[in-house]
């Protein structure tokens, strides 16, 4: 069966719920499910050591899953306009995938969810791009022909899913947001099927 790896980090759960709305598109595709991990937490204390499998939620990631599936929808709160560090830290140990291409041509989104409106929700996207352009893969993100997009008070942008949680994070995913969650992964899955595909 083709798998997608849907691969987030959360710490007040936003980013959690939208990565199981982004599963439930991709599995809305014939012939595809969707394969969800996490990381862990990183640590200031270099001698601070994360168990090898969390005591609740999704299994943390390895990089044999990156190679396993054929596409990728990368999840991350936005800290200071930008993803955070576990994820930045788990993508800076793909260097053995990267030598040998083995990204390369697979099929990728991304999403995430913010405190506010306009404090950096489109930057993070962008900038979680780059290091998958870097290991050759394809972004998908979403188009105008979704009517959420344009319907939108609160989060969904052209370049991936994304949620606007409120100052306390305290706000639910809206209904425009959760369609384009599962709108892109949807998009995703049909990408990777046609991308994967022997030319
Ligand atoms: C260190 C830190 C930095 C943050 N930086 C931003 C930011 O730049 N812009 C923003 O809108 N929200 C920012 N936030 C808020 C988170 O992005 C927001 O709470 C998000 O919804 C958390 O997702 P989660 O519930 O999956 O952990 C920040 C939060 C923390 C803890």
């Amino acid at each position: 069966m083709n798998e997608i790896l849907v691969l987030y980090y959360s710490q007040g759960g936003a980013v959690r719920e939208m990565a199981q709305l982004i599963a439930r598109g991709v599995q809305s595709v014939d012939g595809i499910k969707a394969r969800i991990r996490t990381v862990p937490k990183v640590s200031a204390n270099c001698e601070a050591t994360e168990s090898d499998i969390p005591s609740t939620g999704d299994p943390y990631v390895e990089l044999q899953d990156l190679e396993e599936c054929i596409g990728l929808a990368l999840g991350s709160p936005t800290r200071f306009g930008n993803m955070a560090a576990p994820m930045k830290y788990f993508l800076d140990g793909t260097t053995a995938l990267w030598l040998k291409g083995a990204l390369t041509g697979k099929a990728a989104a991304v999403f995430t969810s913010s405190g506010s409106m306009h404090g950096g929700n489109e930057t993070t996207l962008i900038t979680m791009m780059l290091p998958l352009m870097h290991h050759g893969m394809i972004m998908v993100g979403l188009p105008y022909s979704e009517p959420a997009l344009s319907a939108t008070t609160s989060g969904g942008t052209p370049y991936g899913a994304s949620h606007i949680g409120g100052a306390m994070d305290d706000k639910p995913i809206s209904d425009d947001e959760k369609k384009l969650c599962i709108a892109l992964g949807k998009r995703l899955a049909e990408s990777a099927l046609k991308l994967s595909r022997k030319l």
